[in-house]
């Protein structure tokens, strides 16, 4: 099975984001966690930001925007060059257009769920979309307890992306550790989210190896 392995910048140093970089080039997409302080409450970076990483990171970017409206603005980061711009289910008034219009432009298409979010209305769209985020944790903040109350639903969606034969990547995001990670990949999983698990070890390039390992255990 795949194991794509995400670590968060937003555990990283911020003063020396090109550095982190170099620290964690064994991962497959670097996560890229955009909030606005409305849609979550917490302020991150925005278009700027996301822009000027995209000309110096030589790892793909995640992009997953805690944004209201990403209607208006998701599209922006796809025209920056974001690998996958990921936008949240709750906040989007058109979730099936802007991901196809997320995909005109060239990048893959999230959509991301909120551990209350019920999936179900999703699981008949799932072809319109690249990857589901499932959130296991509320999002906006780095460092809280992974929810294990989520894996139903993964499985769930999991299920529905198996039997209609997509190839739909499995995101989870939030409390992914070395201890966490075998339960979200038995789930259904293929590509983990990590901020402090991989930022909070002094060789992150390890911590990336060991969640690679405990995926696959
Ligand atoms: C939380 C963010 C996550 C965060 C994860 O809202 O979406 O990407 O960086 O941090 P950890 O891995 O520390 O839970
Ligand atoms: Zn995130």
């Amino acid at each position: 099975m795949t194991t794509r392995i995400n670590p968060s910048i937003l555990a990283a140093d911020w003063a020396n984001l090109e550095h982190e970089l170099d620290r964690i080039a064994s991962a497959d997409l670097v996560h890229v966690d955009v909030m606005d302080n409305h849609f979550v409450p917490n302020l991150t970076f925005g278009l700027q930001m996301v822009e000027r990483l995209q000309e110096v990171s030589p790892i793909p970017l995640d992009v997953h925007l805690m944004i209201d409206d990403p209607d208006r603005w998701a599209p922006a980061y796809a025209e920056a060059g974001a690998f996958s711009v990921t936008f949240h289910a709750e906040a989007a008034g058109e979730p099936v257009s802007l991901a196809r219009r997320l995909r005109e432009i060239g990048a893959r298409a999230g959509i991301a769920l909120k551990p209350g979010t019920d999936a179900t209305p999703y699981l008949d769209l799932l072809a319109e979309f690249d990857q589901v985020l499932v959130m296991t944790v509320e999002p906006g903040f780095g460092g809280q307890s992974f929810i294990p109350e989520t894996m139903p639903k993964l499985r769930r969606v999991a299920d529905a992306v198996r039997n209609a034969g997509l190839d739909v990547w499995l995101q989870v995001d939030g409390g992914i550790t070395a201890d966490t990670i075998g339960i979200a990949a038995e789930a259904g999983a293929d590509t983990f989210v990590a901020g402090s698990a991989v930022f909070g070890g002094d060789v992150p390039a390890d911590r990336i190896a060991s969640l690679r390992d405990a995926a696959s255990a």
